[in-house]
């Protein structure tokens, strides 16, 4: 038996907005059922940047948009401060559903960390949007993202803030892949202790630098 994911729901024309709208009916994996709806990528078609999150959290699945939460807000920010205009920038997610538990009636529902079989699951969106948008740069925030583009073998600690090729065992059906930076997710400096928060904030800005540099360079 074959295991479904996303490669079965994409369709053979590809631009964004079919892309979009096949994304919208897919069930790659289990994840649909539960989401509210598909959180696909966001963003002009013509940007060099483009931006990879984990996965939508609470308010990207009812919003239907990526990184409009605060996460979203903090990224903003650190794109700014490193000379970066997040609306340049196309926004997506290594996965496109929302995973979460539910705690008791009427809290906040709970983020769920995404497996890697899902990972791999919804990849080839993620394939068909750097395909179809070539972007120059794929900045990766957190493990996640880093390892959905660059392999389960790559380290967020070891290897931030560099600018890395896409090796072609990893691009696979991308030609002439963009570079690659990862760096923390937005998410992580929001968790980091009140005075680890200001240190973690100023990393990711320096690394959103090297981005910036990277697309002007
Ligand atoms: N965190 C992510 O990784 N992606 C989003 O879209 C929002 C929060
Ligand atoms: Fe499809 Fe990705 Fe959603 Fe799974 S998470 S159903 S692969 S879009």
């Amino acid at each position: 038996m074959t295991t479904t994911t996303a490669a079965d729901f994409l369709p053979a024309d590809r631009d964004i907005d079919s892309l979009r709208s096949a994304a919208a009916s897919c069930q790659g994996c289990g994840l649909y059922r539960h989401a509210t709806q598909t959180v696909f990528g966001d963003g002009p078609d013509d940007a060099k940047l483009l931006v990879v999150g984990e996965q939508p959290g609470d308010k990207e699945d009812t919003a239907g948009e990526p990184f409009v939460g605060p996460a979203g807000s903090l990224l903003g920010r650190a794109l700014t401060e490193a000379g970066i205009d997040r609306r340049e920038a196309y926004v997506t997610n290594a996965v496109k559903h929302f995973k979460f538990v539910l705690p008791e009636r009427g809290k906040r529902r709970i983020h769920q960390k995404p497996s890697r079989t899902e990972v791999v699951a919804c990849r080839p969106w993620l394939v068909a949007e750097v395909s179809t948008l070539r972007p120059d740069l794929v900045l990766c925030l957190g493990a996640t993202a880093a390892q959905a583009v660059l392999g389960t073998s790559f380290r967020i600690t070891r290897q931030r803030g560099q600018l890395l090729e896409w090796d072609s065992d990893e691009a696979g059906e991308i030609a002439d892949p963009p570079a690659v930076l990862a760096t923390t997710h937005p998410a992580s400096v929001l968790r980091a202790r009140d005075e680890d928060r200001k240190r973690a904030y100023a990393d990711l800005v320096d690394d959103l630098r090297v981005a910036a540099q990277a697309l002007t360079g």
